[in-house]
């Protein structure tokens, strides 16, 4: 890479100036004590911080965000934290995923806005990671993001214990009379046990993985834990690889191209990866004005046998998936065999391959080779048919391999309220072969998108001691969760998709191999219903709900606002003293 180092900064348009608005500029930043040759033309980095007590897990963000000023202070540059909205998943109603795309423009803006020639993006839970990729993606400066990393393994009674995983199956013992409410309550100690995010390979620990996999992090960013002092030293070390992006005017576009979005989504098969990731990915790569498709998960990820041995497809945790060899293990298994391109740049200055081509594996229980995988076929199933015509998303390493084809009589909920008080009706007509279909749970339905597509089965079905059923939705599914569940049905219910014209008792046909999603009910007869659907109530709605409704885009588009795709730059704005 070239030494562009005589090129002008972009912050010197603020900081380079003698008249009066240098004055301005630089006169109010010294109010903290900062010596004025700090203003001479060295790299200012902007530091992006989701730090948020409402965030729980991006709490330790001002510590990694001190390790990140010191790197970038020893290699010559100027670093500037600045906060923007956290979106923390547990707490935020009426879903996280509502405010991802205004997240998104905070951060365009403050970039945009500011003298920064670079920037770190400290990411964690879930939505807190696409939010930052996507508004630096629409700025284009050289960027690097360092992620707060998993939680250490829950324990519970003598055993680990999975973020969210084991919540959905401890909640189902419960009910079934299998869990005591004492029991319930230990466990909820045991389960967070140190700062960081969800230590399952659940959506934050995917979006982890698929920004260490898109090539804009340093090796080993996905897994280590958020309190391993190494996670600390990476903050450092990317602190000072920045400075040198921005003397190489390595923008992210030169990171984000079609083969670093290629190989996220093979990396997300071989990890098992939530199916989250499907519409982030393609808002970030909407962003980033690289064409890649709903159609693009199925293709790659097909083939990619799912290596990683976590939970929720399988047993272990994130703490286990570092020690055993972490995201650089992953992807040398899939460049020793063809599935990795190996040329795809990374912010580290090196190639992904030159970063993982000998990185060892320590444990093949948590990381398989690819002779013996978890799930040979991995990935995302993007399913069509009648039902589903732009497409919804299975994840077969998740589901019952009893369930992946199937037929089944439809039990049928107008939203999540209709379902929470149907499901708990003694004398509802389901048994275990029925389809469980919920709707009105889409991007403009929920509004927001909600995690409730894997609903829970009916309680009397749970003493009997079934474990799955396969259920539909427009919704989304958190990544902690598992079962036969088909989700982000496109277009959804509520912009008249036809999951809006399904009928209790109407037949539905799953076959996960042949990618089909039918309703058996003719044309004829689909066509009589929607001549008779009206739309859901029209939400009364102002202020960021308002331009969210009209401009949401639907799952198979990432679910971005439509006004915010592509990348606008980062020209200096005009000033306005
Ligand atoms: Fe924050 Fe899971 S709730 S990562």
């Amino acid at each position: 890479m070239g030494d562009k180092k005589d090129a002008p900064r972009r912050s010197q348009a603020w900081f380079g100036r003698q008249d009066r608005d240098g004055f301005i500029y630089r006169s109010w930043m010294k109010n903290r004590g900062i010596p004025h040759d700090q203003f001479d033309g060295r790299p200012v980095i902007g530091i992006c911080n989701t730090y948020s007590e409402l965030t729980p897990c991006n709490s330790h963000f001002r510590t990694l965000a001190e390790q990140v000023k010191i790197g970038v202070w020893e290699a010559g540059g100027f670093p500037l934290e600045f906060p923007v909205m956290s979106l923390g998943e547990t707490l935020l109603r009426p879903t996280a995923m509502l405010f991802r795309n205004l997240a998104s423009m905070d951060v365009e803006e403050s970039i945009r806005g500011n003298p920064i020639d670079g920037v770190v993006l400290l990411c964690g839970c879930d939505k807190t990671t696409p939010s930052l990729v996507m508004g630096a993606a629409s700025c284009d400066l050289p960027a690097i993001v360092v992620s707060g990393g998993p939680m250490l393994n829950g324990k519970f009674c003598g055993r680990d214990i999975g973020s969210g995983t084991d919540v959905w199956r401890f909640s189902e013992d419960v009910k079934a009379g299998r869990m005591s409410m004492e029991q319930f309550l230990e466990a909820e100690g045991g389960m967070s046990r140190s700062a960081g995010s969800c230590m399952v390979m659940g959506t934050a620990s995917t979006m982890a993985s698929m920004v260490e996999a898109l090539g804009l992090t340093l090796p080993y960013n996905a897994a280590l834990p958020a309190v391993d002092a190494r996670r600390y030293a990476l903050a450092h070390a990317s602190g000072r690889r920045v400075v040198d992006l921005v003397q190489q005017d390595v923008r992210i576009s030169k990171i984000l191209t079609r083969e670093a979005f290629e190989n996220a989504i093979r990396v997300n098969g071989a990890i098992g990866g939530s199916t989250n990731a499907v519409i982030h990915h393609l808002a970030i790569a909407g962003r980033a004005e690289i064409p890649v498709s709903l159609d693009d998960w199925d293709t790659l990820g097909r083939d990619v046998p799912t290596l990683v041995d976590l939970m929720p497809s399988g047993r272990f945790l994130m703490e286990d998936f570092h020690y055993a060899g972490g995201l650089p293990a992953v992807l040398r298994a899939l460049g020793e065999n063809g599935l990795l391109h190996r040329d795809a740049l990374t912010v580290s200055g090196r190639t992904v391959w030159e970063n993982c081509r000998e990185a060892p594996t320590w444990n093949q229980d948590v990381i398989r080779p690819p002779a013996r995988p978890l799930t040979a076929h991995g990935g995302i199933a993007v399913l069509r048919g009648n039902l589903a015509p732009d497409g919804a998303v299975l994840k077969p390493s998740a589901a019952s391999p009893h369930l992946m084809r199937h037929r089944g009589r439809a039990v049928v909920f107008d939203n999540i309220e209709h379902y929470k008080a149907r499901i708990a009706d003694p004398g509802i007509d389901v048994d275990p072969t029925c389809v469980l279909v919920l709707r009105n749970c889409g991007p403009v339905g929920s509004p927001g998108m909600a995690e409730v597509g894997n609903l829970g089965l009916p309680p009397a079905l749970l003493r009997q001691g079934v474990t799955d059923m396969v259920r539909i939705s427009d919704a989304r599914m958190s990544g902690t969760a598992y079962g036969t569940v088909v989700l982000h049905a496109c277009p959804e219910a509520a912009v008249g998709g036809p999951l809006a014209l399904v009928r209790d008792g109407d037949i539905i046909e799953l076959d996960v191999e042949a990618r089909r999603l039918r309703l058996d009910v003719s044309d004829e007869m689909l066509e009589r219903r929607r001549s008779e659907w009206t739309p859901p109530g029209t939400l009364q709605s102002g202020g960021y709900l308002q331009l969210y409704l009209r401009h949401v885009m639907q799952a198979d588009k990432g679910a971005d606002l439509d006004f915010l795709r592509g990348c606008r730059g980062h020209a200096v704005p005009r000033e306005s003293h």
